[in-house]
């Protein structure tokens, strides 16, 4: 049994967490610090997320496996809180293969997690076209089954990975899922028709992954018992998490920080950092309340000289100014240590920028917190104090103060108004086009 005054693990566990809708650049930031890190798990989320990395100058997208898997020696974790599609992570392992080794001993997939297969993928499709059709308003979701799989888990009928690479565990919830979900077994002969092979190749998906399945939150915690440092990845944001987002706009999982601990089974006591990656300005993709959001030629220009398309499902991103009301919010709901904000040099060249600083709301009146209603939060104006802009190049490497003052002038007034510590910021697409703050630099350990 473990003592409550057990000490705390020496390494330490930190997070790492999206603070907007997600897109915030996490991946860059979560592969730099993981080269300090002994094992780095992702926690929630699945192949929805999609991670962009410059490898060897190559961009490389993950969606599913942590980008540690590119640091030799790393553990790369997938938690109890993740959805998997199996399929899809042969095909990343394999991907992966080109640049680094795919191992049971440097992958571990946790046999509670639970299994996106075809039917969820198909359900996402129909309920978004239910949705469509019935209200006009689609979430705007991957449609990569990830809110019918969470649906399936928390209604107890999910199948865990663990089944999953049993024959026998996999074939009763086939036979389980026929006998008790409408359409099921309809569904598999219609649709799948290729449904024999279909369920064939699922089962040699299931057999390629069979070694790398464990008891992965065991292992992590015997690891921060041994005193490794742990990197908790998060994915999507903060605003897109199923009980504190913009609901119904959001994703099915626990994208905030405490959301971490809920999927490893590790004590909240034990983490020793939280820090969220935001942008300097704001994107959103999919539908929902956006206050910030720009519908003119400087959303466009942001659109297009931040290469603002999503990794997983290459739609536009809907771009807008930075929003100090959500931000506050997301410091709020996280706590954070500091907050890394990328995509600075996108920033360069505008005269003027805005940043919100409270809402109008026309029977409201002024609102200062971020509201629990996406209804009341879609009919918010933004009320704005404009900064001015810089030109020019922006510094590679070194601190933020190397900044020009413009961009000093306009992190301090983030930091200001939105109540958090801007501890890095990001000035380029490369893995070291980076400046830190001194808070960063003792959790960033650059490989060769
Ligand atoms: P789902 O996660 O596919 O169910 O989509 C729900 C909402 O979350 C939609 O608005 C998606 O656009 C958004 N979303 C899901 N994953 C990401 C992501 O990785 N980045 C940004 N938005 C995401």
């Amino acid at each position: 049994m473990t003592s409550p005054s057990k000490k705390r693990p020496q390494g330490g566990i930190t997070i790492v967490v999206g603070a907007q809708w997600g897109d915030e650049g996490k991946g860059k930031w979560i592969d730099w610090i993981a080269g300090g890190a002994d094992v780095v798990a992702r926690y929630q989320g699945g192949n929805n997320a999609g991670h962009t990395l410059y490898v060897k100058g190559q961009k490389v997208v993950l969606h599913q496996i942590p980008s540690g898997i590119f640091h030799e020696g790393r553990k790369c974790v997938l938690g109890a809180g993740v959805v998997i599609n199996p399929g899809e992570l042969v095909r990343e392992m394999e991907k992966v293969a080109a640049f680094a080794k795919v191992t049971p001993d440097n992958l571990w997939l946790s046999a509670r997690a639970h299994v996106i297969t075809p039917w969820h993928v198909f359900m996402d499709g129909r309920r978004e076209a239910v949705r469509e059709a019935s209200s006009g308003s689609a979430i705007g979701t991957t449609k990569r089954g990830i809110g019918p799989t969470y649906s399936e888990k928390t209604a107890r009928s999910g199948l865990r990975l663990g089944d999953f690479v049993n024959p026998v565990a996999r074939q009763s919830w086939v036979a389980s899922m026929a006998s008790t979900v409408e359409g099921f077994a309809a569904h598999l002969e219609s649709d799948f028709n290729s449904h024999v092979s279909e369920w064939e190749a699922f089962a040699k998906v299931a057999e390629r992954l069979a070694p790398f399945v464990c008891d992965a939150e065991a292992r992590v915690r015997q690891c921060a018992a041994g005193g490794k440092k742990i990197l908790m990845e998060g994915a999507q944001g903060t605003l897109l998490d199923l009980d504190h987002g913009t609901f119904p706009f959001v994703t099915s999982s626990s994208t905030i920080a405490a959301g971490a601990c809920a999927s490893l089974g590790l004590p909240p006591r034990d983490v020793t950092g939280i820090y969220g990656i935001a942008k300097a300005y704001v994107t959103r993709v999919g539908a929902g309340p956006f206050p910030t959001e720009l519908m003119d030629e400087t959303g466009n220009a942001l659109r297009e000289r931040g290469q603002e398309f999503g990794a997983t499902t290459g739609r536009p991103r809907r771009c807008g100014w930075f929003d100090a009301v959500a931000m506050r919010y997301a410091q709020d709901v996280n706590g954070f240590d500091g907050v890394i904000l990328n995509k600075f040099d996108i920033l360069s060249g505008m005269d003027e920028l805005k940043i919100a600083v409270a809402y109008e709301h026309p029977e409201l009146g002024r609102i200062e917190q971020f509201p629990w209603n996406a209804e009341v939060l879609a009919a918010c104006k933004p009320v704005y104090r404009t900064f001015k802009g810089w030109h020019g190049e922006l510094p590679k490497k070194g601190g933020i103060e190397a900044l020009p003052k413009e961009a000093r002038d306009y992190i301090k007034a983030i930091e200001e108004l939105s109540g958090i510590k801007v501890v890095g910021a990001g000035t380029g697409p490369g893995r070291d086009e980076a400046l830190l703050g001194s808070d960063l630099e003792r959790l960033v350990t650059v490989d060769a």
